[in-house]
């Protein structure tokens, strides 16, 4: 069977190299010799496009723009017929920012050129032209654009690298990582990740940074879960020498502050004590904030990503978390749904680990055989992706064949699944649904133990997929799903 991952596709493909061409110019000016001159100058180097008015040029830069590419630099006359050079100079600005653009003027006309510059013109020659002139300034500003290009294909490189892959083909996970890449946009609106334990709220947090404006910046973490509660409000906001006892004599820098213009990761929040509560919670009013034992107001900016596998809103409601910290930390709020009910990416992260855990181990397992497979799809996983993982990772470790079995697994079908499943083996039976008794029935609970019964079987033989399996009965995707749920 192939299969793919669908990482590839929602979260990589944004991230293409540039490809190497010749750098692109628009010359504008309304002699003809002028356009001429430099083309036989320097066409062989740059790939130009000359135009007598800045209307054609500014209609063509649009189309550009909106295709994909603007021309790399603009040559640009200032005293043009019609709209005038520096009239177009704010056009060109408006459409692409970053476009550099040299304004060619008469020698006299130095009015025309400080206005220019001001608008955002990159340098000037004047006329007469001479071309060693024009061409070291055509260099300089080529030289700007290569600089520029080449820190955006590090910062590629660099998100490529880190850019967490997040398997998930179910409706749920599809939604979410959509809902995660509008999100990610601000730099600096709260997010609150809620989902139970291992259903991979870190990865969406890092993934959330990574696709963020913020994603140069450190992307720092706050375990409070794993800090003590006396400490971690100076973990996160740093002290002043002697602060409290035990304290650094020169005082320490806090986390928030290394995550200066990036983000602040806030795991486990439901461990925070009520101190740093009110603490984070005037930060995320006003941006600021004090070391503890300092005087001196600290302002910055950080994205707070937060998460927690606990009852949040349960422990906001009974006072163990404070109510309007826990809505300032939710402007956005992601639920993470368990694995359990997003079969459909049981097997597709279990080949994803598989491929991963081989790679480290160097063992040549390739595949999942029919038997695993089956025991992935009806295991209760209640400790989520992070189970199945470990799952993974214990079966390739101890497997000895080429083929991932049941057995290395270490997993069985939970209680729960299996009686279901001893129930509709039962219902496969000749007679299973006995004759009406002569006092009568539960019409309702009978044809409810019915659909149960089908929805699991169209449910295994689509392997867990739920829009073949609501194929397999004739129902729409979100029926299935919604029924499936319901009869569980
Ligand atoms: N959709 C996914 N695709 C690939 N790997 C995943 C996915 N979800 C989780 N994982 C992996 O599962 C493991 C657990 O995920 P993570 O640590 O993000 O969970 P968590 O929700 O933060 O758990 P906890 O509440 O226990 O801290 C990690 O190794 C993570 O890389
Ligand atoms: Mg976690």
């Amino acid at each position: 069977m192939s299969w793919k991952y669908p990482c590839d596709t929602p979260f990589n493909n944004a991230i293409k190299s540039d490809k190497m061409t010749p750098y692109s110019l628009y010359v504008i000016d309304d002699e003809q010799s002028i356009r001429d001159g430099i083309t036989i100058s320097i066409g062989d180097d740059y790939s130009i496009d000359s135009f007598q008015d800045a209307e054609s040029a500014i209609a063509a830069l649009q189309i550009r723009a909106e295709k994909c590419c603007s021309p790399d630099l603009v040559l640009m006359d200032i005293g043009l017929p019609g709209m005038s050079g520096i009239e177009a100079l704010e056009k060109v600005k408006q459409i692409d920012p970053a476009i550099p653009v040299i304004m060619i003027t008469a020698y006299e006309d130095i009015d025309s050129v400080i206005s220019s510059m001001k608008l955002g013109a990159f340098d000037y020659v004047t006329k007469p032209l001479r071309m060693d002139i024009l061409e070291t300034a055509i260099k300089k500003a080529i030289e700007t654009i290569r600089l520029r290009k080449e820190v955006r294909l590090l910062q590629k490189k660099y998100i490529k690298e880190n850019m967490p892959c997040l398997i998930g083909e179910s409706d749920t996970v599809q939604d979410m990582m959509d809902f995660i890449k509008m999100v990610a946009k601000s730099p600096d609106t709260p997010i609150l990740i809620l989902g139970g334990t291992g259903t991979g709220k870190e990865l969406i947090a890092k993934a959330i940074h990574f696709r963020s404006p913020n994603f140069n910046a450190p992307l720092v973490e706050v375990n409070s879960a794993s800090i003590s509660p006396e400490l971690i409000e100076s973990e996160i906001f740093g002290y002043e020498p002697g602060a409290f006892s035990g304290a650094h004599p020169s005082g320490k820098k806090g986390l928030i502050e290394e995550a200066r213009g990036g983000t602040l990761f806030l795991d486990e929040i439901g461990d925070l004590s009520l101190d740093a509560q009110a603490k984070i919670l005037r930060f995320l009013e006003n941006g600021e904030f004090y070391r503890v034992g300092g005087t001196k107001k600290i302002h910055l900016k950080t994205r707070v990503i937060s998460a927690t596998n606990k009852d949040i809103v349960k422990m906001s409601e009974t006072g163990q978390f404070r109510k309007d910290l826990f809505f300032r930390l939710g402007v956005i709020k992601i639920e993470v749904p368990p694995l359990n009910e997003r079969g459909e990416d049981i097997l597709l992260l279990a080949r994803y680990f598989l491929d991963q855990f081989a790679k480290k181990f160097a063992k040549k397992m390739v595949s999942i055989s029919r038997g695993a497979e089956e025991a992935l799809l009806n295991h209760d996983w209640t400790g989520n992706v992070r189970e199945l993982k470990n799952a993974i990772e214990r079966g390739v470790l101890i497997g000895k064949k080429s083929s991932l079995r049941a057995e290395d697994l270490g997993i069985g079908p939970s209680p729960a699944k299996q009686a279901l499943r001893e129930k509709n083996d039962d219902a496969n039976a000749p007679d299973a649904y006995p004759p009406m008794p002569p006092d009568g029935m539960d019409l309702t609970a009978a044809l409810m133990d019915m659909e149960r019964h089908y929805i699991e079987q169209a449910w295994k033989s689509a392997n867990g997929n739920s829009n073949q399996a609501a194929r397999l009965l004739n129902l729409n995707h979100h029926t299935f799903r919604y029924r499936r749920k319901k009869r569980r």
